[in-house]
């Protein structure tokens, strides 16, 4: 992607209006103009996905779901062991991201991959799941809470829970966990918000109540240089049997 096509990207997510009457038609609002340059440009914005695909174990035969799949990017990051995996469905609710993923899954050729047009609070796949995936998708999801009581549902006793995703700390965190200062806390959730994404101090703590946890982790990404930095985290649980 050329420097211009970045720079216009960057002054689009800068200057959205945050259109529409409902989830979805926001969603698509945002989406529309940039799915096809989205790859590129978040590839620098997104951190921690590669680390924590690679720890999830891949069990032969195995059902993942990605829940906010986007354009199916994350599968790249899984390189051969695709070929592993019984069944991905990718779940998303803007039409111009999934048709991106759709283009790429006919471009790689990967027969075990599925598109699915739909809501990440409702979504029911045909066999329960070993692995759900949630990449940068729950803070722009406004139900969060109903797309991890429904990843919960859906996932098989003993299964694999896996979140990265922006985050802000309360203003006294439990559990030894990182405490942000007031500015990020203030700057961080009312920066992303035009975009339709909130980082919230409560979605560690429901996946913690919810889930086994067996990885958490606490980063700070730059996101346009020593300007905007902002706090991520990566988790891995289990659906207790
Ligand atoms: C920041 S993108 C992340 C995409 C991808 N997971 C990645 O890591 O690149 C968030 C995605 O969540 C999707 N999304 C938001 N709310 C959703 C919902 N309720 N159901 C399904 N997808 C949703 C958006 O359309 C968008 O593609």
């Amino acid at each position: 992607m050329s420097p211009l096509n970045r720079m216009k990207t960057i002054c689009r997510l800068i200057a959205n209006r945050d259109r529409g009457d409902n989830h979805a038609e926001r969603l698509e609002n945002f989406y529309a103009r940039q799915a096809e340059s989205y790859d590129d440009t978040r590839s620098r914005m997104l951190h921690g996905r590669q680390g924590l695909i690679d720890l999830i174990p891949v069990v032969k035969n195995s059902v993942w779901i990605e829940l906010g799949a986007g354009t199916g990017s994350n599968l790249e990051l899984l390189g051969d062991r695709i070929d592993e995996i019984q069944h991905l469905h990718l779940v998303d609710l803007s039409p111009s991201m999934i048709q991106i993923a759709q283009k790429r899954i006919k471009s790689r050729n990967w027969r075990n991959v599925t598109t699915h047009l739909e809501d990440a609070t409702k979504f029911s796949p045909p066999t329960s799941a070993d692995v759900i995936l949630f990449s940068y998708s729950l803070t722009m999801i406004p139900n969060w809470f109903a797309a991890i009581d429904n990843a919960r549902r859906i996932l098989r006793p003993g299964g694999v829970i896996a979140v990265v995703d922006y985050y802000v700390s309360r203003y006294r965190p439990d559990n030894g966990w990182v405490r942000h200062d007031w500015a990020c806390r203030t700057f961080a959730p009312n920066a992303f918000a035009k975009n339709g994404v909130h980082p919230n101090p409560d979605h560690i703590y429901y996946l913690h109540e919810y889930f086994q946890p067996s990885y958490f982790a606490e980063h700070v990404s730059k996101l346009l240089g020593p300007f905007f930095s902002a706090p991520y985290y990566q988790f891995i649980g289990n659906k207790s049997g």
